[in-house]
């Protein structure tokens, strides 16, 4: 029998919103992710949209994708936009030299990926090269995708066979400029920054373009520190951050057959996001009370060894119910910190790292991490509330974490949702939750669990693992009892009456 948590509303009054942008996901040029996997091309015998696999923006769609990143990545950084525009026959290649060193055709360019996100009805997120590339080439590429006037950036698109600008919001100044993308001073970067974002046109997105400052490695704070202080707020809107769930970057352990201290050890790395958003957020107030400046964790999930006969530089790992632990953590986590953290995207959408998706030839499947943001979708843009509760621990040989992750919202047509992730490989743990103040009715939930941590969906056996109905909770008078049991994700729901 498992003690009971007791979880308490704080007070929803001036609540921030959760923004949509923080279920965001990530395309980069690496291994199979954009080649093979989104992008099949025109010819191909699996059914597409404009080269784009017909199953994958279905599947994207109904995750309500809101964004997407591309093209990388330490590849944003080498990548020329120009080199993947015009006749497809004249383009030249591109050789990929952080990931495999394979030559690319570049056949997958600005009109494919701007062309997808209208399609999936997200925003684009164009990583600007600052690494390799020029404050000309980056203003350029802001004229090319975004000016509605006759200009040489605007006629060279309608040359293109694009008559209307797309309008693109987002941007990011480079990626990762201490590392991959220069391996920079955060000084000189700052400076660098503030120099390429003078040339970028803001007037023709309302309200402006969107600049997102390369960020800090884990708790690099003097990074943030260091952008906070050196680049006034009329120049940025978003600070990175990069944190990946990987227990240590010289043996990140296998991707299926780990075991549980391994698992531990993946927890607690992934646990590390609250602390990392609370110090961060904590320099950023210092230089932006008024909250004004975001937190971006533009790249975040776990990273293991490879699958087995897999190129080790493609990234590909099986995706097993420890990343479901890790997607239902952590999207807690950015929900509780809503007021700082406005945008957030998972590394990486299809076959790299924790995807949501995987691909193999013509057959498709979606993974445990698919089904938790599916089943999280429902937090986007809705109000936050707030909660408070001491969680029960989960303990390895001499070690503890918190097992329980919880948040809730309440969205615009008058449902509540409550989102929870046990991490515990063992206990089952109770909450009891006071829901009156909301007077719910038509309680629901739904739960994503499986036998075995290691259990994964493949492509003999797709459905392994899929959300089911949970009834396995009382509601009475306005009082919610739930046991959520080991490793699990459940979100229950209810109306307002
Ligand atoms: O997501 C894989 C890589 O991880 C990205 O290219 C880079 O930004 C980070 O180091």
């Amino acid at each position: 029998i498992s003690a009971q948590t007791k979880i308490e509303i704080v007070s929803i009054e001036n609540s921030p919103t959760i923004s949509k942008h923080i279920y965001g996901h990530f395309a980069e040029h690496l291994g199979r992710c954009i080649y093979e996997g989104f992008y099949v091309g025109e010819n191909s015998v699996i059914p597409n949209s404009e080269g784009v696999r017909i199953d994958i923006i279905e599947a994207l769609k109904e995750l309500q994708i809101p964004n997407l990143r591309w093209p990388g990545g330490c590849f944003a950084d080498t990548y020329h936009w120009m080199d993947g525009i015009g006749d497809l026959e004249k383009r030249p290649t591109i050789v990929n030299t952080w990931w495999g060193g394979v030559t690319e055709d570049n056949s997958f360019g600005t009109h494919n990926f701007l062309n997808l996100c209208k399609e999936l009805g997200a925003e684009p997120y164009l990583s600007g090269n600052v690494g390799s590339g020029g404050v000309q080439e980056l203003a350029d590429w802001v004229q090319y995708t975004n000016f509605k006037g006759k200009s040489p950036m605007s006629d060279l698109r309608r040359e293109n066979g694009k008559e209307e600008p797309w309008g693109v919001k987002y941007w990011g100044i480079g990626n990762e400029a201490w590392g991959c993308g220069g391996n920079m001073r955060p000084e000189y970067y700052a400076d660098i920054y503030k120099k390429y974002v003078t040339f970028m046109s803001d007037a023709d997105v309302e309200g402006g373009i969107y600049k997102i400052a390369s960020g800090a490695s884990n708790d690099d704070y003097n990074w943030t520190e260091v952008l906070m202080k050196n680049i006034p707020k009329n120049m940025l809107q978003g600070v990175a951050l990069h944190h990946y769930s990987v227990i240590d970057w010289g043996a990140k352990g296998p991707d299926v057959n780990f075991d549980e201290e391994t698992y531990f050890k993946t927890m607690k790395e992934s646990w590390l996001m609250e602390e990392l958003i609370v110090k961060h957020t904590a320099i950023m107030d210092k230089y932006d009370e008024e909250k004004k400046v975001d937190l971006i964790v533009d790249e975040w999930g776990g990273w293991y060894e490879v699958s087995e006969g897999t190129n080790p530089g493609f990234l590909y790992q099986q995706n097993t119910m420890r990343d479901a632990m890790i997607a239902g953590m952590n999207l807690n986590i950015f929900n509780n910190h809503a007021d700082r953290v406005k945008m957030a995207n998972l590394a990486q959408a299809v076959n790299v790292l924790q995807a949501v998706i995987l691909t193999d030839k013509e057959k498709m499947i979606l993974t445990p991490t698919y089904h938790v943001m599916n089943m999280y979708k429902v937090h986007q843009d809705a109000t936050l509330i707030p909660l408070s509760f001491d969680s029960p621990m989960y303990s390895f040989d001499n070690e503890s974490l918190p097992a329980l992750t919880v948040s809730a919202s309440k969205d615009s047509s008058q449902k509540v949702h409550i989102s929870f992730t046990n991490i515990d490989t063992k206990k089952s743990n109770t909450v009891v939750i006071d829901l009156n103040e909301f007077k719910l009715k038509n309680i629901n939930s739904t739960i994503l669990s499986s036998i075995s941590l290691q259990d994964h969906n493949s492509f003999e056996n797709p459905n392994k693992i899929t959300p089911k109905n949970f009834k396995d909770f009382k509601f009475a008078k306005g009082v919610l009892e739930l046991t959520i049991p080991p490793f699990s994700v459940i979100v229950v729901e209810g109306d307002m009456m």
